[in-house]
């Protein structure tokens, strides 16, 4: 994985980067040693590392008895209960395959919204189907996921009577909760998120690993790519060696310069899922008392189409952060035309992806041109390591910037306020 950063020399004063790389460098160090805000949820740092064996053989023979028995799993959680694997999953599946993974079973989710419509159809698809649900909430009391997980556990047990709880396995935390007693009434499969763990940060504990795992990618080489970087940003690693201080540092110098949104952007659509998991651990973990850049997201070339025109020439108060994947997966040449009406036979014999690669690089250089800073993150392939290497960098970064920007990245207080209207207006009792 590397990072490129020489176009943004011309939108930060140079002196600012050496100036403050010690600075990033001690928000490292206080992410390790647990001295600054939010230190009760800093169980991610090391988490690479912590995995034993025994987890992670029992996720892996979860998920094989999983995949065994269904034809579906539904996959029940919201936010951080659900980007991570969402995102992993869609990254490394095939994309015109019926069920993505091109193995039984096919993983879908639920409980990330309250669409009668959404959940309706989910059940109707499921009529004909074996299933099972990995229901995963970390407080055990969130009211997307805790209303799907009502609806489809009637069902189960409509159908599967007393045998429907071994088609149940709950992630959640290790003693609190609602979803933790019916669990621990029920007898259903257990799996724990660590106490000092947060939801958005909780990709490579069971909430991320089993799922992923039930989808047929191999979660060691996820762990793999992530211990990696973990390696890498250690605390010991200069501000050159370490790519996490210097991404967090340049972005803090681009939102004091004016530029307060983000977009992250990819040339790939496996990517696009990824982004919105990365939205959220920067969005729900910076924005707060007034301060944070937005983050956005963008899939090119599709994009170009669309947003492009406001990136090239709108507000400059827009920075861009490109995921370049360095190889694709498969080779595709553009094939000779007798006719050349497209005038495209100048390309004929070349890769598909030579043509990406020069949109990348064009769009680049217009957008640079045009105001619009420039970062690139470049990784090999979008494979379970690489991917695992993304998750990292971009957490331990997270955390660097959130204290850089003097908030408490671990907390979400924000998100309260929606959730007491909401039940005021249902009328739950006490609200
Ligand atoms: O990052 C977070 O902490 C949040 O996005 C949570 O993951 C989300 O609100 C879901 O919470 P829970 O797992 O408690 O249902």
């Amino acid at each position: 994985m590397k990072l490129e950063t020489k176009h943004v020399d011309n939108f930060i004063v140079k002196d600012c980067l050496i100036k403050f790389a010690d600075n990033s460098l001690e928000n490292n160090s206080a992410l390790h040693n647990k001295t600054k805000k939010g230190s009760d949820y800093l169980g991610w740092v090391n988490l690479p590392f912590e995995l034993n064996s025994d987890i992670i053989s029992d996720i892996e023979k979860t998920a094989s008895d999983l995949r065994t028995e269904n034809d579906v799993i539904v996959v029940i959680g919201i936010g951080g209960s659900y980007l991570g694997a969402k995102a992993v999953i869609e990254a490394l599946s095939k994309s015109f395959v019926p069920n993505r993974q091109n193995i039984k079973p096919m993983v879908v989710f639920a409980g990330n919204n309250i669409s009668e419509d959404y959940l309706y159809e989910l059940c109707e698809f499921l009529k004909d189907k074996s299933y099972s649900v990995i229901v995963i909430s970390k407080s055990g009391t969130t009211t997307e996921p805790a209303v799907a997980f009502r609806i489809l556990k009637k069902d189960l047990y409509n159908r599967y009577k007393n045998n429907a709880n071994k088609r149940i396995v709950v992630i959640t935390d290790k003693k609190k909760g609602a979803l933790k007693q019916l669990a621990d009434m029920n007898d259903y499969k257990t799996f724990v998120i660590p106490n000092d763990v947060g939801g958005r940060f909780s990709v490579l504990t069971p909430v991320g690993l089993l799922p992923i795992a039930v989808a047929g990618f191999d979660i060691k080489q996820l762990i793999d790519g992530a211990k990696n970087i973990a390696k890498q940003t250690g605390i010991k690693k200069s501000f050159d060696e370490n790519i996490a201080a210097k991404y967090a540092l340049i972005r803090n110098l681009l939102y004091k310069n004016n530029y307060n949104i983000e977009v992250l952007v990819n040339y790939n659509p496996k990517l696009k899922y990824f982004a919105e998991w990365w939205k959220q651990l920067y969005g729900e973990s910076e924005g707060k008392e007034g301060k944070g850049i937005f983050p956005a997201s963008a899939s090119f070339t599709t994009d170009l189409h669309s947003i492009g025109q406001y990136i090239q020439d709108g507000i400059r108060n827009i920075f861009e952060t490109v995921i370049s994947v360095k190889e694709p997966d498969n080779k595709l040449l553009l094939p000779s035309d007798y006719d050349n009406l497209d005038n495209l036979n100048y390309l004929a014999g070349r890769r598909i992806d030579h043509i990406n690669k020069s949109a990348e690089l064009g769009t680049k250089l217009a957008h640079v041109e045009g105001g619009v800073p420039n970062i690139t993150i470049e990784i090999q392939k979008i494979n379970e390591y690489c991917i695992g290497e993304l998750i990292y960098f971009f957490e331990k970064a997270c955390g660097i910037s959130g204290y850089l920007l003097d908030v408490n990245p671990f907390d979400q207080p924000g998100v309260e306020t929606y959730k007491t209207n909401m039940f005021k207006i249902l009328g739950k009792p006490g609200y």
